[in-house]
């Protein structure tokens, strides 16, 4: 352990998704740069990540998405038409962001899954211990959602995976970590991981505690991801790899206190977008008018 253990410096977002869940509008745009009320979903995480204390940013990119990279540049025009024009709180807004972090990018050539995303980060991220974030997750909370996880790996040093108990009929979806409930109290939330299985049959699944988008992660998971074969869709999974991973260190759940919304899906995506103009100063009193104002609702059941 050197002194700069327990500090996470670097975020990866795996961005190379192809978004299928939200066609037609993931065609030519990104699903992570569709707008929550006026944030495209990705900022969200890259702030949680900033105010976790992290700042140095990778992002796994693919084909058609060079709407990330000129989001996170600096836009020289734009800047000087809004300082042109005295509109320095915009100006501030949209130089903020930028200023804070540093990203880098790297291309992963095929979707190859989300094990390969984090693989193709390897010479990025070197020898460090880092972070995952899937954008995808919004996640509010406070300290955010890192934050939390940063603290408990902290203690634990060990890979942490963030976890959430999810309905029955929802688990397949998911990745699925099964508790070592001989490993005694690791304070609240935290958990010692027994074995983990990437979407298991309803009936096969070993708890109710999902992984979610969020990892902590220590640099000997490239080389199990390398020894990570592609499962039936031809993809390399990270849960596959953390469950090779597993076989030589203990990996930590931790199941973060706070709202998580999967916005990568149409039903999860309206519900952030609800949540978060409900949240917004600015908003929040129209629009909650109008949705109370909506004959659909007044007449429909709670
Ligand atoms: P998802 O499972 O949400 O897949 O990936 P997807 O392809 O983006 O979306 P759908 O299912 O087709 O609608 C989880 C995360 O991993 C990234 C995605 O961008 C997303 O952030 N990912 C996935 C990659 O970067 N590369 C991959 O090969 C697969």
């Amino acid at each position: 352990m050197g002194a700069m253990s327990g500090t996470i410096r670097k975020a990866v977002f795996p961005a190379a998704g192809l978004g299928t869940r939200f066609l037609p509008a993931t065609k030519a745009q990104p699903k992570e740069m569709l707008v929550l009320v006026d944030k495209p979903v990705i900022q969200y995480g890259v702030e949680e990540a900033v105010q976790s204390g992290v700042d140095n940013i990778v992002i796994v990119t693919g084909r058609g998405k060079n709407a990330i990279e000129d989001h996170f540049d600096v836009a020289v025009e734009l800047e000087s038409y809004l300082e042109q024009r005295g509109k320095t709180a915009l100006l501030e807004e949209i130089r903020k962001i930028t200023r804070l972090i540093n990203v880098s990018y790297v291309r992963q050539g095929e979707p190859l899954g989300l094990g390969h995303a984090v693989l193709v980060t390897q010479n990025l991220v070197g020898n460090e211990p880092f972070a995952v974030i899937l954008g995808d997750d919004v996640i509010d909370a406070n300290p955010p959602a890192l934050k939390q996880m940063i603290d408990v790996f902290a203690r634990v040093d060990g890979p942490v995976l963030a976890v959430e108990r999810v309905p029955h009929e929802d688990i397949s979806s998911y990745g699925v970590v099964k508790v070592d409930e001989s490993a005694g109290n690791l304070g609240r939330g935290v958990h010692r991981i027994a074995d983990l299985v990437e979407k298991p049959r309803r009936e096969d699944a070993p708890s109710n505690l999902a992984i979610i988008g969020r990892y902590i992660l220590t640099p000997d998971i490239f080389d199990s991801l390398r020894a990570t074969t592609s499962d039936r869709t031809g993809e390399i999974q990270l849960t596959n790899g953390l469950r090779h991973l597993l076989r030589s260190r203990p990996i930590y759940a931790y199941e973060i206190d706070g709202v998580r919304h999967d916005t990568g899906n149409k039903l999860g995506f309206l519900k952030a977008l609800v949540y978060f103009a409900l949240k917004r100063p600015d908003l929040a009193e129209p629009f909650r008018k109008y949705l109370e104002s909506l004959p659909t609702l007044s007449t429909s059941s709670r």
